[in-house]
């Protein structure tokens, strides 16, 4: 796949299988994570590769967020099942510095640029994934489980694996749209 067809064909995909990436796929990730702008050379970034019995670790601690933080029923009884939705999941983590001319914002924008960097990496490899947040992106507990600080962004949860279905989505926005002239 050329650049410019991986830049105006990615899509997302939540149904995803096994196989995950390999290691090989995964060192392609792992360096397209980290060839992203960065003002200042802070490198603001902190990634946790999730498979594997990771999958179940990572379950226990939305369980036990979500427990110890009063959520809905709902949202603790799906909390284990969230894990399993492919066969890998990175976590990738804004850990904020401060910084006279980066502010906290552009550190997290960079730690944004790097998972969309892995999501197209993925994609350009014949993978498929899906950027997630939501409750357990903000929640306090997970990331003192997860071993980060308050400070410290959940700047996504990326899942990748296998597409189950082939299914190109249709274009839904025009660029006059959103572009416009001086
Ligand atoms: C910061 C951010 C957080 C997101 N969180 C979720 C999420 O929690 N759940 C979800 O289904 N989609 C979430 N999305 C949207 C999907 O990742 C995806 O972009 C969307 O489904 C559109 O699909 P597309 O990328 O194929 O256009 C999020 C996107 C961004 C940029």
């Amino acid at each position: 796949m050329d650049a410019i067809e991986l830049l105006t064909t990615r899509q997302s995909d939540s149904n995803l299988s096994f196989p995950g990436p390999t290691d090989a796929q995964l060192e392609v990730i792992k360096k397209a994570a980290l060839k992203v702008p960065d003002h200042g050379g802070l490198a603001p970034w902190k990634f946790i590769v999730v498979q594997g019995e990771g999958r179940d670790k990572l379950g226990e601690i939305y369980h036990q967020a979500a427990v110890s933080e009063n959520q809905d029923e709902r949202t603790i009884s799906r909390a284990k099942e969230l894990t399993q939705r492919a066969p890998m999941i990175i976590i990738a983590i804004s850990p904020y510095q401060e910084h006279p001319k980066v502010p906290r914002i552009e550190q997290i924008e960079s730690a944004a640029c790097s998972v969309f960097a892995m999501q197209q990496a993925a994609f350009a490899q014949h993978l498929s994934g899906v950027w997630r947040t939501g409750y357990f992106a903000q929640s306090p507990k997970v990331k003192s489980l997860l071993g980060l600080n308050e400070q410290d962004e959940i700047v996504g949860y990326l899942y990748l694996g296998t597409p189950t279905v082939a299914c190109t989505k249709p274009v839904r926005h025009k660029a006059e749209t959103f572009f416009s002239d001086l």
